[in-house]
């Protein structure tokens, strides 16, 4: 347990947050297609290579989450190695079109392996559509929360410390109201489901959505309002004892993702609140580095500046006045 809180503490070191850098190949597909890039394992490779090899990420990135492709590829000293250890999703039967996270069969055997290969800690993505009154539903809600309790189970049984991810998608026209009691009822699933399985909750990160209005809403609510629905969703639902908050970016632009977080630290600051706060993002930290790298070898170093400048402006957000 004790080595659980080391890791998990290190993950949300203050002033430093987490590389989503484990895209499954098919999310990749049209990224690199706009770019003219292959596809394929090697281009995949270089480009993550790209990341990794950039000078000085240690300073602003604590952990990175790695795909089972490029595992082997080291990340950086002082940069700890994690693996995503679901299998994608399928369609849950009764509901419209709602997911289930895949891979539990599996998960024992996965964790014994990236655990002897250096793993640190594990991700495991559930998510969950916003549609009008239909979804998600309650069946949704609770199967999904209940495959997060025994993966983060089976994933601490292994020394590896588990993301507890709640992915409320940004597509839709919802308002913030709307993402507020969604996200606070998928929370609070998750972590009762966490407590069933006796989860060891210092041993965990917690990985939620920023409550945002969606997509194709009408009217965005501001920064300030952002964060603070987005801490008063967390503090009726997250317990105390997790050590660390590192949001992903679900879709929101760098700029957007950046100023989101460092309202969410501003307000932080008047508002008690218990744990670290962080980014964990992958195409909020990407975006203008991909588009800048196009696959090209004499792009990479102007490629790495700007993924590196995207890092390290997250990584500073709590000092936002
Ligand atoms: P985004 O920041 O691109 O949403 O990715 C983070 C992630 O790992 C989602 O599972």
């Amino acid at each position: 347990m004790d080595e659980l809180k080391k890791i998990a503490d290190y993950m949300v070191t203050p002033g430093k947050g987490i590389l989503a850098s484990d895209e499954p190949p098919e999310l990749l597909e049209s990224k690199f297609q706009q770019l003219g890039v292959a596809n394929n394992e090697e281009t995949r490779r270089t480009y993550r290579e790209l990341l990794y090899g950039t000078h000085g990420l240690e300073q602003y990135v604590a952990a990175a989450i790695l795909h089972r492709e490029t595992f082997e590829q080291k990340a950086k000293k002082g940069i700890l190695p994690g693996i995503t250890v679901d299998q994608g999703f399928d369609i849950l039967p009764g509901t419209t079109q709602e997911t289930i996270t895949l891979g539990l069969d599996s998960l024992s055997t996965q964790c014994a392996s990236y655990q002897r290969k250096g793993a640190k800690f594990t991700k495991w993505r559930p998510a969950f559509r916003i549609v009008d009154d239909i979804s998600p539903s309650a069946i949704a809600i609770s199967t999904n929360a209940e495959l997060v309790g025994c993966y983060a189970a089976i994933c601490q049984q292994y020394g590896l410390v588990p993301i507890i991810e709640s992915d409320v998608l940004l597509e839709g026209s919802y308002t913030i109201e709307t993402c507020a009691k969604v996200s606070k009822m998928v929370l609070e699933e998750i972590y009762s489901s966490l407590k069933r399985h006796q989860v060891y909750l210092q041993g965990v990160v917690a990985k939620p959505n920023m409550v945002l209005a969606g997509l194709s809403a009408k009217s965005k609510p501001d920064p300030s309002t952002v964060a603070k629905y987005t801490l008063d969703t967390l503090l009726d639902s997250v317990p105390a004892s997790v050590p660390g908050i590192a949001f992903l970016s679900g879709g929101q632009t760098e700029q957007e993702a950046t100023t989101h977080l460092e309202a969410i630290h501003r307000q932080a600051k008047m508002t008690k609140q218990p744990w670290q706060l962080t980014f964990c993002y992958g195409r909020a930290l990407q975006a203008t580095c991909l588009q800048t790298w196009k696959g090209k070898a004499e792009n990479v170093e102007k490629a790495r500046e700007q993924f590196l400048y995207r890092c390290k402006v997250n990584a500073l957000a709590y000092k936002a006045a």
